[in-house]
């Protein structure tokens, strides 16, 4: 595996990949790498025949107030995970790499962005957008792997490689949780055990309004309000809503086409999200 840090170093590599007419998989993460990254890795793995992992704590997609300078970080263990995965090439940017002095371009993703984490993270998907625009031109993967978990961010990808045309096959995994039903997440490692067990509402609450719509239950608001309910040791429910799985619009009324219901909420100061598919048969 090789550890890369600069880009005219990654541009040999890859070059040396492509010439061989390697087909790239790649998957972009914060690092602080659990069993949520790992099955994106071994789908990348499974199905290309090189890797490409990049750790990049991304400045742009963190607000003022957010977590940035205290977001977990542990690049040893992250690497020893990558090279046990058979991963190619590792990239690990410093901030100034990629965004060098003078940078000022972004990508305004449109109202997709704007609901669900978007209206509690203002800035926050123009951040994701951009940075994942930037690492598809530098790496110009085949296929680029990512996780349901993060429900909104997909949809917003597959938004910018469709409008902006980028030349790369997006694939969702889906979400790995830990064994009581919690969502794995980097961000998980901030709760203290009251927390964590504050926590487990959100799955469970998921879970419940899941099992009722596989009985039959389609009335949205009748599901988000049994997943609510089972979230209410949360210090702050940002938002639990049923929504059309594509566009993000909320839905009211009976559930007739592919849904998330998703959720973020705030535990001792920990945002966290979580969602499950409701798609109708
Ligand atoms: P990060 O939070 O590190 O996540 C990297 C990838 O792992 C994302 O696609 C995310 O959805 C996926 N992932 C996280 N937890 C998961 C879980 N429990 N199960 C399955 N997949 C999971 O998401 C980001 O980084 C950043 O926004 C990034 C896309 C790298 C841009 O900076």
């Amino acid at each position: 595996m090789r550890i890369i840090r600069t880009i005219p170093e990654l541009k040999v590599a890859l070059k040396a990949l492509r010439d061989s007419h390697r087909s790239i998989g790649f998957v972009p993460t914060m690092g602080f790498l659990h069993e949520g990254h790992a099955s994106l890795i071994r789908q990348s793995t499974a199905r290309c025949d090189a890797t490409v992992v990049s750790v990049f704590v991304n400045p742009t997609q963190f607000g003022p107030s957010e977590d940035l300078s205290r977001y977990p970080r542990d690049l040893e263990r992250d690497q020893n995970l990558c090279l046990r995965l058979g991963v190619a090439i590792l990239f690990m940017p410093e901030a100034s790499e990629i965004y060098p002095t003078g940078f000022s371009t972004s990508i305004s993703v449109g109202p997709i962005a704007d609901a669900l984490c978007g209206a509690f993270r203002p800035g926050h998907f123009r951040g994701v957008a951009t940075v994942v625009a930037k690492l598809f031109n530098l790496v110009q993967p085949d296929l680029a792997f990512f996780g349901q978990k993060d429900l909104q961010q997909c949809a917003i990808i597959r938004r910018v490689v469709k409008d902006l045309n980028l030349p790369v096959d997006i694939l969702v995994a889906p979400t790995v949780r830990e064994a009581d039903g919690l969502a794995m997440s980097s961000r998980n490692s901030y709760l203290v055990p009251a927390d964590r067990e504050r926590a487990l509402g959100v799955s469970r609450g998921l879970a419940k309004a899941e099992a009722a719509f596989r009985a039959g239950e389609r009335d949205a608001a009748a599901l988000e309000a049994m997943a609510r309910a089972e979230m209410s040791a949360a210090d702050e429910i940002q938002y639990c809503s049923l929504v059309d799985l594509s566009t993000l619009d909320s839905l009211a009324g009976t559930v007739t086409r592919p849904a998330a219901l998703a959720a973020a909420v705030v535990i001792g100061g920990t945002r966290l999200i979580d969602n499950v598919i409701l798609a109708p048969s």
